[in-house]
Order: C-alpha cells, then sequence, then structure tokens
C-alpha cells in the first residue's frame, strides 16, 4: 500500500502476537507495548537526515554524524497514545512531546478538542503522531488536522494496528502523511474495533475492563 510502512521486524511481529492474546495481563500488555514501541520508533525514525559534528574521541578529532534540526516532536492522541510515549522516549530521551485530547460529539459526530499542548515551534519539527489503533481513523484525522492548524507541515503517524477503511480515510485527509505499522489488519466490525486486533488498546493497557 503506497504511503504505509508495515513494520514486520521478527521481534515487532512476535510482541505483537502476544500482545493480541485476550489471556495476556494488563502488566504484560504494559511491557510488551514499551518494548515493542521502542522498536517501532528506531523504524519511523530509520530516515532522519544527520550532520557532521567536530568532535574529539580519546585519539584524535574527527567529523561524526548527528541528528540534524529541531528536536523532535511524540505527539500523543489521548489516551491510548501515551502507552506508545515511554518505549519512545527510552530511545529519542530528548524528543519534545504534544498531547491532544478529542471527544466525538454525539450529535454532529465532529471530533471536539478538549485538550491540546504542543511545543510553540512545530512548524519547524518533524511530528510524530501516535496512537496505538487507526481504526475508522476519525480521531487521527482530527489530530492531524489539529497540529496542521499550528503550522506542522512535517508529520508523520505511527500505530501498532490499522484497519484498511481507516487508512483510506485517512490518506484521503492527510495524503502528505505518511503512516507506519505492525500490521494491517483484516477490516472493522461494526463497532469500530478492528478484527481480529487486540481489543481496547487503552483498557488492555489500563486494565480499566
Ligand atoms: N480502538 C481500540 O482500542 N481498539 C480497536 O479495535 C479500535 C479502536
Amino acid at each position: 500500500m503506497d504511503g504505509v510502512t508495515v513494520i514486520n521486524h521478527p521481534l515487532v511481529q512476535h510482541k505483537l502476537t502476544i500482545m493480541r492474546k485476550k489471556g495476556t495481563s494488563t502488566a504484560g500488555f504494559r511491557r510488551l507495548l514499551r518494548e515493542i514501541s521502542t522498536l517501532l520508533c528506531y523504524e519511523v525514525t530509520r530516515d532522519l537526515e544527520l550532520t557532521m559534528e567536530h568532535i574529539e574521541t580519546p585519539m584524535m578529532e574527527i567529523e561524526a554524524p548527528v541528528l540534524e534540526g529541531k528536536k523532535l516532536v511524540f505527539a500523543s492522541i489521548l489516551r491510548a497514545g501515551n502507552g506508545l510515549l515511554e518505549g519512545m522516549l527510552d530511545l529519542v530521551p530528548s524528543a519534545r512531546v504534544a498531547h491532544i485530547g478529542l471527544y466525538r460529539d454525539h450529535d454532529t459526530l465532529e471530533a471536539i478538542e478538549y485538550y491540546f499542548k504542543a511545543p510553540e515551534d512545530v512548524s519547524s519539527r518533524l511530528i510524530i503522531v501516535v496512537d496505538p489503533m487507526l481504526a475508522t481513523g476519525n480521531s487521527s484525522i482530527a489530530a492531524v488536522e489539529k497540529l496542521k492548524e499550528r503550522g506542522a507541515r512535517n508529520i508523520r503517524f505511527l500505530c501498532l494496528l490499522a484497519a484498511p477503511e481507516g487508512i483510506r480515510t485517512f490518506q484521503t485527509a492527510h495524503p502528505d502523511v505518511p503512516i507506519y505499522t505492525a500490521s494491517i489488519d483484516s477490516h472493522l466490525n461494526e463497532q469500530g474495533y478492528i478484527i481480529p486486533g487486540l481489543g481496547d488498546a487503552g483498557d488492555r493497557m489500563y486494565g480499566t475492563k
């Protein structure tokens, strides 16, 4: 699928299978989510630009590569997106973090923003929007819209599972935003759950069901 990178590293796929199992405990799910998000972060940052810096090793002076540009921003869609943050911050501790809270108005079905906090200068940073599940795509589309309204231009979307329906809707709204996922599952059911999926990601990571 154009614009979608499926991260099929064996460790990612193995951990994802354990996360899908209904018998996996809340503690186990959270630990695996932290581990898998580190691996996903490695892949989503694979092509970042480098620049050369003059450094001194104990042996000699050299030009050595460092990341170019401003610090990354990880933008979490509340609440399940937070589950991906810790593992990603383990790998990129200096990243800035944005939080985006949205709820759907029952009458208009519009995504209403109830919380938004991000660095001021999102226009000059790479933003990696994170949410474990790309299901209908409604909340991810709205989150990216909110970031674009504040000037963000360089955005990637990272999730654990994606439904084909969600990918199509998201790409129609934001064709400029590449999607990274560990799996494209079969379809959405009538309640908007990803099939076969892993259930409600927020409930599974926080033990709320
Ligand atoms: N959100 C979830 O947590 N799970 C799904 O299957 C779909 C949306």
